[in-house]
């Protein structure tokens, strides 16, 4: 097995360590992945199995239960626009429009020049500063749609965000 391929391997038994035991499942194992390296790998579902004593086509059916698992690598940045029932109130949906405006796109999804992976949120968990949105995983509250996009525009240029 090469290096990278260990150190990735390394990474996943790594996230799946890192959880409080007992509540480690194989639900919370898969989230623990997709935190630490932003999407589920092959590797994932086979180490999954191996710690949780199942096969792996149970992870499997697990992970392709969810939508918001992604089983490719996501693009450099990640951006969440909330649009839980608060944001809704405080104005998220321009902001929304604006995003996908600007990254043109129709929906969740990643753009084609593999800068940016955008998806909804029903909760970011700030209600008390929306709208919110966030932007490699970095809240921004009270934003209006012209600063999100600027913000948006100032991450394209800095380094990518992998996770
Ligand atoms: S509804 Fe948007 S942060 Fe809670």
């Amino acid at each position: 097995m090469p290096a990278d391929k260990q150190t990735f391997r390394k990474q996943i038994i790594e996230a799946i360590a890192s959880q409080h035991r007992p509540t480690v499942t194989v639900l919370s194992s898969l989230l623990a992945i997709q935190d630490a390296i932003g999407y589920i790998p092959d590797e994932a579902i086979e180490e999954v199995a191996v710690q949780q004593d199942t096969t792996v086509n149970a992870v499997f059916g697990v992970a392709s239960f969810y939508p918001n698992f992604r089983f490719t690598p996501p693009n450099n940045h990640s951006i969440e626009v909330c649009w839980g029932p608060t944001c809704h109130l405080e104005g998220s949906s321009k902001i929304l429009q604006a995003v996908l405006d600007y990254l043109d796109l129709k929906e969740e999804g990643d753009t084609q020049d593999g800068e940016f992976s955008f998806r909804f949120n029903t909760c970011l968990g700030a209600c008390s500063q929306a709208p919110v949105i966030s932007l490699n995983h970095e809240l921004f509250g009270k934003i209006s749609p012209d600063e999100s996009i600027k913000l948006i525009k100032q991450m394209k240029s800095s380094e990518p965000k992998h996770t």
